[in-house]
């Protein structure tokens, strides 16, 4: 197979828009628990934590929906959990891209049992055609047609995470 990436939203554009959701988020919380889900939203996390200007605090989760192919097994694994309480706090769980909808409502759902004090979801990509389980999102920062993305963190089998930009994947029968 030959791979090939095509631009689909520029290094400027995504960082223009992180930074839109930044101040949007910082307009409505005091402080905010950023609970970013490893790897694909560390990219996002960063750039989002950079721009805010209420007091951040951040922990990891890692779980898994994907093999190293495109398509998801149906399957949501727990990683690795917080290493901290989310009591109290305005967490708000960071996504790279919301596809099936399957990973993001078993986090939402094992979050909610913890009691935040407030817990809201955002991500920066948004594949509504794929939706098989419905999840409401507080704020996302791009909707996008039914294609492959890699880069900004997102991967194909763990490559193209170091992208500056979104690209959509062409895999191609040599
Ligand atoms: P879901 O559980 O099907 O919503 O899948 C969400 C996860 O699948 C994301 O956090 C990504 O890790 C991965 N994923 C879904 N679509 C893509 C894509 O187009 N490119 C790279 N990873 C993807
Ligand atoms: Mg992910």
């Amino acid at each position: 197979m030959v791979e090939s990436v095509s631009v689909l939203i520029s290094r400027e554009d995504v960082e223009k828009r992180i930074a839109e959701m930044a101040a949007e988020l910082s307009s409505r919380y005091d402080s905010v628990h950023f609970v970013c889900i490893l790897k694909g939203s560390v990219f996002f996390l960063a750039e989002l934590a950079k721009d805010m200007t209420v007091p951040v605090t951040m922990d990891f989760i890692s779980v898994s929906s994907y093999g190293n192919g495109t398509e998801s097994s149906g399957i949501v694994k727990f990683n690795k959990d917080l290493d901290d309480s989310i009591e109290g706090k305005n967490v708000v769980v960071v996504e790279d891209i919301l596809d099936s909808g399957r990973t993001l409502s078993y986090v939402k759902s094992v979050l909610e049992g913890r009691n935040p004090a407030s817990l809201s979801v955002i991500t920066l990509l948004d594949k509504p055609e794929r939706r098989v389980v419905p999840v409401e999102l507080d704020m996302t920062g791009f909707v996008i047609p039914d294609e492959f993305v890699v880069g900004y963190g997102l991967d194909y089998a763990q490559k193209y995470r170091n992208l500056p930009y979104i690209g959509v994947l062409s895999l191609k029968e040599e």
